[in-house]
């Protein structure tokens, strides 16, 4: 089985299909997927808005957690029956998906598929961020945009496990489970988040997560203390948009420039301001055994929503696109 997404509009537009049996090829192991994650990005694909996404028809699909059934030629180190996770980008919505051996990272076997699959392509982005850009230390004070949301709360929770204070803007009605994690929460559909931050804040802040975009950046960074960081990795409020997916991105790369200017001249009080944007490859792999490490050792806990059967995949991403989940959305076999 596989799940198409057939071309622009709702989560109707996702149909299933009959999937043929590929066989790896040189390189490759074929994989039985187990759990595949529900993220922001297959809303915007939706939308037409992900960044170079495939035209239509198209596998949506971007991470998966399953079980190597065969193995192709000269492949070292993956066998048959070894439980694996992999980020696809587009394609993980399948029973069965073909992907390089290179490309999969063992799954501990005391966590279940689907909490694994909530930490793939979130986890990295959360872990790199929190440890590798911002370098979250204990004492800072951090802002989470979209705390409630899949990134946003693991991002919460590796900040809160750093040491640091945590602001996050949610819905007003997720600001329990926001508190929950570990956070303080700021009501984003109130009005003003600047001014509610500087009230929390007075002295600024050490970093910054927007995934908001647009408007939303300027905000953020005249909230950093000196020295602070801004890390931008989505744009969330150009949803909406029409024209050119590209078009918001240009503004952003211009009004990066002019701070990175202001930097190099001395005037940026030491802030920096800097994109985000998941890779696979080594770096990948070894961020996401740092992640299975902590969630086996029950430091980190996915926050999930709920779960649905893969042919529920229309029902699982209108879950997502009407804006009531918490957390992790998880499609599972
Ligand atoms: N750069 C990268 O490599 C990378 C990797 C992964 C994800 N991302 C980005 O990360 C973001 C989150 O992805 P996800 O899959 O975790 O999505 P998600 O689970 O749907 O969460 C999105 C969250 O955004 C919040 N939100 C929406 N509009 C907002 C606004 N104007 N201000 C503050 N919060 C707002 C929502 O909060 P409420 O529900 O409380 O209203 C929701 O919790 C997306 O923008 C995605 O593109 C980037």
């Amino acid at each position: 089985m596989e799940i198409v997404l057939t071309g622009k509009g709702g989560p109707e537009m996702l149909a299933v299909r009959d999937d043929d049996a590929v066989p790896p090829g040189r390189g490759e192991v074929r994989v039985r997927v187990e759990a595949s994650g529900v993220s922001f990005a297959e809303v915007q694909m939706l939308r037409g808005r992900y960044p170079m996404q495939p035209k239509f028809p198209f596998v949506p699909g971007y991470d998966l957690v399953g079980t190597v059934t065969e193995v192709g030629a000269e492949v070292r180190g993956v066998r048959v029956g070894d439980r694996v996770a992999a980020m696809t980008r587009t394609g993980a919505w399948r029973s069965h998906v073909v992907v390089r051996a290179a490309d999969v990272v063992p799954v501990p076997a005391a966590i279940e598929s689907g909490t694994a699959a909530a930490v793939v392509m979130n986890g990295v982005t959360a872990w790199q961020m929190t440890h590798q850009v911002a370098r979250v230390r204990s004492g800072q004070t951090v802002l989470v945009h979209g705390a409630s949301g899949g990134v946003g709360s693991l991002l919460v929770r590796l900040a809160v496990r750093a040491g640091a204070r945590v602001l996050g803007t949610a819905s007003a009605s997720k600001h329990d489970a926001v508190r929950a994690l570990g956070a303080e929460p700021i009501d984003y559909r109130a009005g003003d988040v600047p001014a509610r931050v500087r009230e929390l804040a007075p002295g600024g802040v050490d970093a910054v997560f927007d995934h908001v975009g647009g408007r939303s950046l300027v905000d953020s960074y005249d909230l950093l203390a000196d020295g602070g960081v801004l890390v931008s990795y989505g744009s969330a409020s150009t949803l909406r948009d029409e024209g050119h997916w590209l078009r918001p991105y240009l503004g952003t790369i211009a009004t990066f420039a002019g701070w990175r200017v202001r930097r190099l001249v001395g005037r940026g009080r030491g802030r920096r301001a800097t994109f985000y944007y998941v890779k696979g490859g080594a770096s990948f792999a070894e961020a996401l055994r740092q992640v299975f490490d902590l969630v086996e050792r029950g430091e980190l806990e996915p926050t999930i929503e709920a779960r649905y059967p893969l042919e529920k995949a229309a029902l699982a991403l209108g879950h997502l696109v009407d804006g009531s989940a918490t957390g992790k959305i998880v499609l599972e076999a």
